[in-house]
């Protein structure tokens, strides 16, 4: 018996897919039922029997931050959690309530976990709870965490659910942790990484020359069963195709749109005023920032990452990031 959380997400939607084409028993958290179209949605890019596949799937509506709608989750018993459900932001408005959902969230489910005597919680972390690099070398999962006044929330609050897995370990559940980069996949382009196949399609004119992992979201759902279903326990995957700078990326998604690419390179002095002004908008107009100093600070940071250890473990092949943004513009245009 499996359970997911996050199904209702990207990496939780593409994830319940694969699992659905080799198991039955398959339980998954949603918190409002028009998310799940969503789900369903993915389901249909991949096969025309996806309903066949997508009945396959008991869905629960609880929060990973109440505890009561867990207790009704975890009345069944489960061999694997896979838990991909996160508030992913970069807006410092949201900075308690990522802790709230990302940490105790976490941590609830590490609690019902060890409870329910599960054989193994596989969790979805981020290159963002992974220590810098040193010498401006590349990033592997040895580098040490360090805090520092130029982490942002989502980081902190990601390293921290982090923890919450080791305690997990600590009490004797068997774990294993991905730190994905830019996860790239189809169906949810309203926001997070997806925001970039829309806003190229369009029109979207600049770049920047900042640098950092990008990974397929199939990959990111492979590499979790994979790890599930290997002997390997307590220990931590980085998950990165390619590193590449935001310009290749954006540049790649116009040539697939087939529509202007963007062409104007945007330095860090400029994105400093841009988010700035984006901030005093969302000032009078109350809408979610599009850009945050965080994000316009990332989008100019050059950072390399290694997953050799996840291809010398698993003999693991990631899908090249063009191929994969290939595909997605494909799904987008359906
Ligand atoms: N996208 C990336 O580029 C990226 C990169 C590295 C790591 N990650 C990690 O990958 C995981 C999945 O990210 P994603 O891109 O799939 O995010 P996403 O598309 O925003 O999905 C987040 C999922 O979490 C659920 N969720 C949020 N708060 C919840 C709560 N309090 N209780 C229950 N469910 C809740 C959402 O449910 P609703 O549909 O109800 O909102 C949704 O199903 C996260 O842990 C994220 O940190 C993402």
């Amino acid at each position: 018996m499996i359970l997911v959380t996050g199904g209702t997400g990207l990496v939780g939607s593409h994830l319940l897919y694969f699992l659905s084409t080799e198991n039955d028993n398959i339980t998954a958290i949603y918190r409002s039922k028009e998310k799940i179209a969503a789900t369903k949605k993915v389901f249909s890019y991949y096969t025309e029997n996806f309903n066949e596949l997508f009945e396959k799937i008991h869905w629960i509506q609880a929060d990973i931050t109440d505890i009561p709608s867990l207790e009704k989750v975890f009345s069944k018993s489960y061999t694997y959690v896979y838990h991909c459900a996160a508030l992913v932001s970069f807006d410092p408005k949201d900075y308690k309530q990522m802790r709230k959902v990302n940490i105790e969230g976490t941590a609830n489910l590490i609690n019902f976990s060890i409870d329910n005597n599960i054989h193994k919680f596989c969790f979805v972390s981020s290159i963002a709870a992974v220590g810098d690099a040193i010498n401006n070398g590349i990033v592997n999962e040895e580098n040490e965490w360090i805090d520092t006044k130029d982490k942002h929330g989502y980081a902190i609050s990601k390293y921290g659910a982090e923890m919450e897995v080791w305690r997990g370990s600590q009490e004797d559940m068997n774990v294993v942790i991905v730190n994905p980069g830019v996860i790239l996949g189809s169906g949810f382009y309203t926001e997070g990484s997806g925001k970039m196949f829309s806003q190229v399609h369009k029109g979207l004119k600049f770049y920047t020359e900042g640098i950092t992992g990008f990974v397929g979201v199939k990959d990111v759902a492979k590499a979790l069963i994979e790890l599930a279903n290997s002997d390997i326990i307590n220990e931590r995957f980085i998950l990165v195709s390619e590193n590449k700078s935001f310009k290749e990326i954006f540049q790649s998604i116009g040539t697939n749109f087939k529509v202007k690419k963007p062409s104007i390179g945007v330095n860090p002095f400029v994105t400093s005023i841009a988010w700035r002004i984006d901030w005093l908008l969302t000032l009078l107009t109350r809408k979610q920032p599009f850009l945050t100093k965080n994000s316009a600070r990332s989008a100019h940071n050059k950072e390399y990452y290694s997953s050799e250890k996840i291809i010398n473990n698993l003999d693991f092949n990631f899908e090249p990031i063009e191929k994969v943004i290939k595909d997605v513009c494909t799904d987008y245009l359906k």
